[in-house]
This record gives structure tokens, sequence and C-alpha cells, in this order.
């Protein structure tokens, strides 16, 4: 694998290759990424994948300094999937100047749920992408439905701006017990890590109950949250939703999604599962 840090080296390197697929992560990569990554492979001759700890994304009080920075471990499992090349920029590379131009996504999308809690984080996250895939100039790019505001937010940038690439999402890749892999599951304590996957369990019930025909969906969410809290988890939210905007339901046949963020200890935990 080759990794490149500067825009230049990658772009000559993207010339060179054929249909390219693009995995942007900020690394600290597990078992999802690495599921992209290999999903990617089967989508283009070359798979980039990028590792860019985004400072845009986080608020001023979020974990952007203490993120987990594991470049080298990281390489070795990009290049164990078969990855070609790694854009792996500094910020000085990404951010030579102040960021003054931004991705401003539809209010309507970032003022709900995780855009809620987390103001400007899908603003920043929109702008990061819509440089890198400048960068990269893949053929698709793929994404994650652990994030799947994130993914909504992402799809819609490229189908409103035009943008020349397709947009793949992955699925959740979970441990065992069902606790969504994530780079922020190594902040947990082992007596959260165990009381973590009951996050993935309450979202596994509610979607269990509406199938079953439950449509009182206030009272699913207003208990699971009760629930959590009970437990010493700090909810900010659980929300069934419908899959194509993330917006309250309306009609019955509405696809659905239910979403959870919910802070144990000093983690805060997001999942969500199609109903
Ligand atoms: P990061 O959290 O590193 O995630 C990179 C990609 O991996 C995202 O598309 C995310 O949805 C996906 N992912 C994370 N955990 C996953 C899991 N358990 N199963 C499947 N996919 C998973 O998301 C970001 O980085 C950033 O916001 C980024 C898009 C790179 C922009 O900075």
């Amino acid at each position: 694998m080759q990794i490149h840090t500067t825009i230049e080296s990658l772009r000559a390197a993207r010339a060179q290759a054929g249909r390219v697929a693009f995995v942007p992560t900020m690394g600290n990569l597990h078992e999802g990424h690495i599921a992209l990554m290999q999903q990617a492979g089967q989508h283009a001759d070359c798979v980039i994948a990028s590792i860019f700890v985004n400072r845009l994304q986080f608020g001023p009080s979020e974990d952007f300094d203490k993120y987990p920075r594991t470049l080298q471990a990281d390489c070795d499992k990009l290049e164990a999937a078969g990855v070609a090349h790694l854009f792996a920029p500094d910020e000085t590379v990404m951010y030579p100047q102040p960021q003054r131009y931004h991705v401003d996504p539809a209010p309507a999308q970032v003022s709900i749920l995780d855009g809620e809690f987390r103001p400007g984080h899908f603003r920043g996250v929109a702008t990061v992408v819509l440089k890198l895939l400048n960068i990269v100039q893949p053929d698709v790019a793929l994404f994650g439905k652990k994030d799947y505001q994130q993914l909504m937010v992402l799809s819609n940038m490229v189908r409103e701006l035009a943008l020349p690439v397709d947009v793949l999402p992955g699925e959740t890749v979970r441990a065992t017990d069902g606790l969504a892999l994530s780079s922020r599951n190594g902040y947990l304590s082992a007596t959260e890590r165990a009381e973590a996957p009951l996050l993935y369990r309450l979202l596994t019930g509610i979607a269990e109950a509406v199938r079953s025909g439950d449509h009182d969906f206030l009272k699913l969410e207003t208990d699971a949250m009760d629930l959590l809290a009970a437990r010493g988890w700090k909810p900010d939210y659980i929300a069934i939703r419908r899959r194509a905007d993330l917006q309250p339901p309306i009609h019955a046949d509405d696809p659905l999604v239910v979403l959870a963020a919910a802070r144990l200890g000093t983690t805060r935990l997001i999942d969500n599962l199609e109903i």
C-alpha cells in the first residue's frame, strides 16, 4: 500500500488507477471500517482510503484532542484488506489556511437528532467529505449505516450538488454482544463496556414491537429513554423516524429506522436499526 501525505502525490496515483472506490475515515480502524474496504473492493479495481481526524466536525467541548490516532496499526489493517492507496494528510495539507468556504447541509436535516446535539457537526463532515471527494475523484464512495444521519446528509449533498460519484451504504458491523463497533468504544471502562450493548438491545426491542403492530411510537421512545436514564445513562434521543428523510413518520407504510444517541459515563454512543 502506498501512503500519500500530499494532494499532489495522491492525485498522481489516482490518475494511474482505473475505477476507484474511496472510503474516508478518521482512523483507529476496526472491523466496521475494514468491512467497508472489502465492500469497496467489489466495486472497483483500486481502493483508496483516507485517514484524517477532521477538526471542523468536532465541537469545542468534544474529543478532538484525545481522539485515538493509531496510524501504524491502521496501515497494517488496510494493507491486509488490500487497500492500494492511503491518503493521510496532516492539517497543514487539508487546511493550509482557515477553511472559509463550507457546505451547509439543509437545516431540516441538521437541526434534528445528532445535528441538534452536535451543532456544526454535519457542516464539518460535509465540508471535509466534499474536499476529500474533490481530491480523490473516486467513482464510488462508501459510508456506513452506523452513522445513519451522516450517510443521509452526504447522499443528499452528492445528489444536490451533482457530484460525479456513487454513494454506497455499508451495513453496521457489531461485536458479538450487539454493540456497534466504534472508535469511541475504546473510551469505555470494563463496567461500561459490559453495559453498552443495552443500547442495541433496546433498539432491537423497539423494532420488534413496531413490527408486531405497536404504533405508540412516543411511548416506545420514552420508555427506552427512561430505562437508560434509570441505569445511569444520559440519553440524547431515541427516535423512530422515516428512513427517507429522518423526519417523524406520517404514513403507516413509511419504511422506518430507530435511532439512538446516549452518553455512558463520558462516552457518547450512537446506534440505529432499520425496522
Ligand atoms: P469514522 O467514524 O472513522 O467512520 C468512517 C466510516 O466507517 C464511516 O462511513 C462510518 O459510518 C463507518 N463505520 C463506523 N463504524 C462502523 C461500523 N460499526 N460498521 C460499519 N461501518 C462503520 O465517519 C467518519 O469517520 C467521518 O465523519 C468522515 C466521514 C471520515 C468525515 O470526517
